[in-house]
């Protein structure tokens, strides 16, 4: 089988690497991938973006599947464009990447289907937006433009004066363009997050082991988000009995509303889930899979990833057994100083090879914001390395992760050293 994967950065490494050792693999490439990437798959110079280069290649080079990384393609239609001409893709057409590139239009099904979720009103005029704050008694509340905003369109505002501001932002100072043409203003809800991620073929599901992720650059949950600094699989708080519930309360429903309204999605539905002793609420849909949570749950993985894939992108889900390690795995993502601010490239990267060498088959080094310069890996974004490990326990792969970081040298290079502390 030929497949092309779509993206550059950790998890598209994470698919990369699984995907390789798939029996049923004749060729990997994957569309522009990146240094570590092109240790398991052909680079394509074209950009995930590019729809037409991207459909005219996939066409030229007869690729069976096509697995695409990140939400923006799908927003775009580059599955729709690919199906036009007969190619399978695993991701979602126009209509259903909606559930992650319309919050407005992902909460309002969500109400409809009966799928629960936080209390929320849609505003497109600020002065309405701000005589809705309130209601809200002066407490927290949460600020979200409607569209993609690469994860800083989300304000968890803690009183009145913050929110206005971020109603500000984004209606009239217009920080996220027309991806903020609406907001909405949402009940602040408390408890844990938990990700979890469902394969899709349109008429079924198959549930993925849980993942928790670590947003906030700071140790102890502190400082602004990132795109995510770290994550581990499975999540402990999400027993058996949470599992039934969403899969019941949560994805059951979905599934139908999707069907109700003629939504073929075939690809994965990432649920962000805020889960306390009472409550399970749905706060946020995606399309793809999460990244770094792709890089924790992967390993685990002891069945082949393509034939699930494929059978998702054909429509046709077969019976067979999807196998799970029992061991959890951790990944510690190795950013740039000064990120998710402005920070320097360029630095040569050494220690990734010894760094997986000494895990002996438990370690992988996912590369995201890497370049190759003169035969060198550089880093080349605000988010370098997922560096990832697996072990019986808990305690035992954190240690291994941490002990690849060490191995791993490059200046500036900062992690936070309390990925899944809360776990342990
Ligand atoms: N209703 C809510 N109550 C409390 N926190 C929230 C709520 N909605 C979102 N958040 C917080 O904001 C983060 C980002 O929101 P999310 O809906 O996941 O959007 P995105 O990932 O697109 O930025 C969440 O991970 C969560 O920490
Ligand atoms: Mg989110």
């Amino acid at each position: 089988m030929r497949v092309l994967i779509v993206g550059s950065g950790g998890r598209e490494h994470a698919l990369a690497w699984k995907l390789a050792g798939s029996p049923q693999l004749e060729k990997l490439f994957c569309a522009p991938g990146n240094p570590g990437i092109a240790r398991v798959a052909e680079n394509i110079a074209i950009e995930a973006e590019d729809l037409k280069c991207l459909t005219d290649w996939a066409v030229r080079e007869k690729i069976d599947l096509v697995v695409v990384g990140p939400e923006m393609p799908l927003v775009l239609g580059l599955a729709d464009s690919l199906r036009a001409k007969g190619i399978k893709v695993f991701g979602p057409g126009k209509d259903g990447a909606l559930l992650e590139g319309s919050k407005v239009w992902a909460k309002r099904n969500m109400k409809k289907w009966g799928i629960p979720t936080a209390e929320f009103a849609v505003f497109d005029n600020f002065s309405e937006a701000r005589h809705h704050l309130s209601r809200f008694y002066g407490g927290p509340v949460v600020i979200k433009a409607d569209g993609l905003a690469a994860g800083k369109g989300v304000i968890v505002a803690s009183g009145p004066a913050e929110a206005e501001q971020a109603l500000y932002d984004i209606l009239i100072g217009r920080a996220f363009g027309p991806a903020g043409d609406r907001v909405i203003i949402e009940q602040c809800l408390s408890g844990e997050e938990v990700s979890v991620l469902a394969l899709c073929d349109g008429k079924e599901l198959v549930m993925l082991p849980s993942a928790q992720d670590h947003k906030a650059i700071g140790e102890n949950d502190r400082g602004p988000n990132t795109g995510g600094m770290g994550a581990y699989s499975p999540a402990p708080i999400y027993s058996e009995a949470l599992a039934l519930k969403t899969r019941q309360d949560v994805f059951l429903p979905l599934l139908n509303g999707l069907r109700e309204a003629k939504i073929d999605f075939r690809g994965v539905i990432y649920a962000g889930l805020m889960v306390s002793a009472e409550q399970l609420n749905v706060l946020e849909f995606n399309v793809r899979f999460g990244d770094p949570e792709t890089q924790a749950i992967l390993p685990r993985l002891k069945s082949d990833l393509l034939p699930l894939l494929v059978a998702a992108a054909a429509g046709d889900f077969n019976q067979s057994a999807v196998e799970w390690l029992a061991d959890p795995a951790v990944c510690v993502v190795m950013a740039s100083m000064g990120y998710p601010g402005p920070y320097e490239k360029g630095f040569a990267i050494s220690g990734i090879a010894e760094a997986e060498a000494a895990g002996g088959g438990s370690v992988a080094v996912f590369q995201a914001g890497t370049a190759l310069t003169n035969n060198q890996v550089v880093t080349a974004g605000g988010r370098v390395l997922g560096v990832t490990a697996w072990d019986k326990e808990l305690p035992g792969a954190v240690a291994k992760a941490y002990q690849a970081v060490e191995a791993i040298k490059y200046e500036g290079a900062y992690y936070r050293r309390d990925i899944a502390y809360r776990a342990l």
